[in-house]
């Protein structure tokens, strides 16, 4: 049997963050610097997946859709991730290279928000990725038709095997519509819990070649 959760429990669901503060003693010039530093304390503290973000992209239509990706880099240029080219998101950046990023690292009361344009990683830094990943990583990029409808996990399976024997103790080749995008933000949101929901929160906009930094109301 299910435990029952009531409405109002669900309701009552809330946590009063207390953990940590972050204020203009705090809060560096450089957007980037600071992604840096809080990146590095997310995975010293060992917070789940520490570089799993949503990635929202624009749908055709206008409507968004969301999913998480992993970071694989970050730097002055930007934020990077990989995928399959002709997915789902990778359709809709084809049309629509505007995107956002949110990064939730709840133990340490923290959000990050990222919004920009993506443009896509040369063929040469998606190989160097892509040959970095474990076989059975490769393997399955290649036999999983990302996004498609399958009429079952045994094609998968199927594919997977037929990719395998195929290969023999050959390595196996980057598929081109497999690699990844540069995300160069426009914006970038610190958010840390504070107590009474009175979080901080600064957002930094880009202006030119510098960034512009604001403290937002919670
Ligand atoms: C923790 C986590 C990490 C993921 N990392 C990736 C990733 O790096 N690249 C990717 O294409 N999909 C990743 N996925 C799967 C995506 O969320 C999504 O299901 C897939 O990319 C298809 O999305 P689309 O149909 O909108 O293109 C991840 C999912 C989770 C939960």
């Amino acid at each position: 049997m299910m435990n029952e959760l009531s409405a109002e429990k669900i309701a009552n669901m809330r946590i009063d963050y207390s953990l940590k503060v972050f204020d203009e003693t705090h809060v560096l010039a450089n957007p980037i610097e600071q992604f840096k530093n809080w990146f590095a304390e997310a995975v010293n503290t060992h917070v789940n997946e520490p570089n799993a973000m949503t990635l929202a992209t624009v749908k055709p239509n206008n409507t968004p859709s969301a999913r998480i990706v992993l970071l694989k880099g970050f730097s002055e240029k930007g934020f990077t991730f990989f995928t399959n080219y002709d997915s789902h998101k990778g359709e809709q950046l084809s049309l629509n290279n505007h995107v956002a990023l949110v990064f939730c690292w709840l133990e340490l009361q923290r959000q990050v928000r990222i919004e920009g344009t993506v443009t896509k990683l040369s063929d040469k830094e998606n190989d160097e990725y892509f040959y970095s990943r474990p076989l059975g990583s490769q393997i399955g990029a290649i036999a999983s038709p990302q996004s498609k409808v399958i009429t079952s996990r045994h094609i998968l399976e199927q594919n997977y095997s037929l990719v395998e024997n195929e290969l023999h103790l050959k390595e196996p080749e980057r598929p081109l519509n497999w690699g990844g995008y540069m995300v160069q933000p426009t914006l970038i949101e610190f958010w840390q819990g504070r107590s009474s929901r009175l979080h901080d929160r600064f957002e930094f906009i880009k202006t030119g070649d510098n960034w512009v930094k604001h403290r937002l109301a919670p």
